[in-house]
């Protein structure tokens, strides 16, 4: 998980550095400990870090660790539910700046209380480890957790990640609160969200305009964004039936500005791996991308065909006008605005 701690560090650095002043961390489900004290130890300033567990083992070892690091100027522990621990904090004067939500499985259940014990401005981390649940193995908790229809297909983790972040919407509008996207990503086993949350009405209804569902076929693999759902009809290419995803966000998952500040920030890190820089320049390279990927396995698969490079794919739909870039979400896949149609033309066409 040291690639995760090193993205939470960056984007947690970015945004105190806007602030330009000390803040207050708290990892509620801390575990050992490590990722607060990592935020404790890598992030500019004198700033209070609050760690907490429900498992008194978990207290221990972090305690051990905080002695160990020397960080016991800076760290408060406790041991409660994590949403006790938050809604202590909930009162104003007692309010934080950054939460970072790391449960295992779903952090639907916190997101409530920490978005109350967030200051006006703060900043919202979190995981979600359930990819069975949001990539659409398990629909019915699905619906359930995230009040939303996950779609088992080709991009079925950036579904989960619009399916998170549709959730902490409603979440945050029934608070006249708005969310702003700062970072996210899919990595591994998991999915990750970093965003800004404001206590204003009318940004809330504006992030409510942000949701609405993908409509997928899988027989041609055409994909439609939909603002309502009664308007679901058959495939407008092939006329096969559709599998409807949603309510969902569909508006952008990452900020350009603060993607390139976290870029900037990698030189500072103890070690920099190949991976975080290769994942971060993907993320800003499809920040401005449309909604969903293709893969080229998916489409050839469907074609009969021996798959082309997703390079080779991405550089001749340039050539002829569109925008497409890869992903960070699949290796084997891209992002662009041509139809399934004009990729599967383009795609004839190769040798
Ligand atoms: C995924 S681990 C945290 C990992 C840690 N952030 C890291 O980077 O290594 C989740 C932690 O949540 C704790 N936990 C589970 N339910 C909790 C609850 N209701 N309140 C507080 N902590 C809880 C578990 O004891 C566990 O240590
Ligand atoms: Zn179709």
């Amino acid at each position: 998980m040291s690639l995760n701690r090193d993205i939470s560090v960056l984007a947690a650095r970015c945004f105190q550095s806007h602030l330009q002043r000390s803040i207050r961390i708290a990892d509620p489900l801390t575990g050992s400990g490590i990722l607060g004290l990592r935020y404790a130890a890598e992030i500019n300033s004198m700033n209070s870090v609050f760690l907490n567990d429900i498992e008194p083992d978990a207290i221990l070892f972090a305690l051990y660790n905080i002695l160990n690091n020397n960080l016991q100027d800076k760290i408060d522990i406790q041991c409660m539910d994590a949403n006790i621990f938050l809604n202590l904090h909930s009162i104003p004067g007692k309010r934080l700046d950054l939460i970072d939500l790391d449960p295992y499985g779903s952090p639907v259940t916190y997101i409530d209380s920490a978005l109350r014990a967030l200051i006006n401005g703060g900043f919202l981390a979190m995981t979600a480890t359930d990819m069975a649940v949001l990539c659409g193995a398990k629909p019915r908790p699905c619906l359930r957790k995230y009040d939303g229809k996950p779609l088992r297909s080709e991009y079925s983790r950036e579904v989960a990640l619009r399916l998170l972040f549709g959730s902490l919407v409603k979440s945050a509008c029934k608070q006249d609160m708005a969310i702003t996207a700062k970072f996210s990503h899919s990595t591994d086993h998991y999915i990750r969200l970093f965003v800004n949350v404001n206590r204003s009405a009318t940004e809330a209804n504006n992030t409510l305009n942000e949701m609405g569902y993908i409509l997928h076929c899988f027989h041609c693999l055409n994909r439609v964004i939909l603002k309502d759902p009664e308007k679901r009809g058959r495939c407008s290419i092939c006329n096969s039936s559709t599998a409807l995803a949603g309510p969902l966000y569909l508006g952008k998952l990452t900020d350009s500005e603060f993607c390139l500040n976290m870029i900037a920030s990698t030189n500072s890190l103890t070690k920099k791996s190949n991976r975080l820089s290769k994942i971060l320049s993907l993320i800003k390279d499809e920040v401005e991308a449309p909604p969903t990927y293709y893969t080229v396995d998916s489409i050839c698969h469907r074609l009969h065909r021996a798959p082309p490079s997703p390079n080779q794919v991405i550089e001749d739909l340039k050539s002829q006008g569109y925008y497409a870039t890869k992903t960070h979400f699949d290796g084997g896949g891209f992002k662009t605005d041509a139809t399934i149609k004009e990729i599967t033309t383009l795609l004839n066409q190769l040798n």
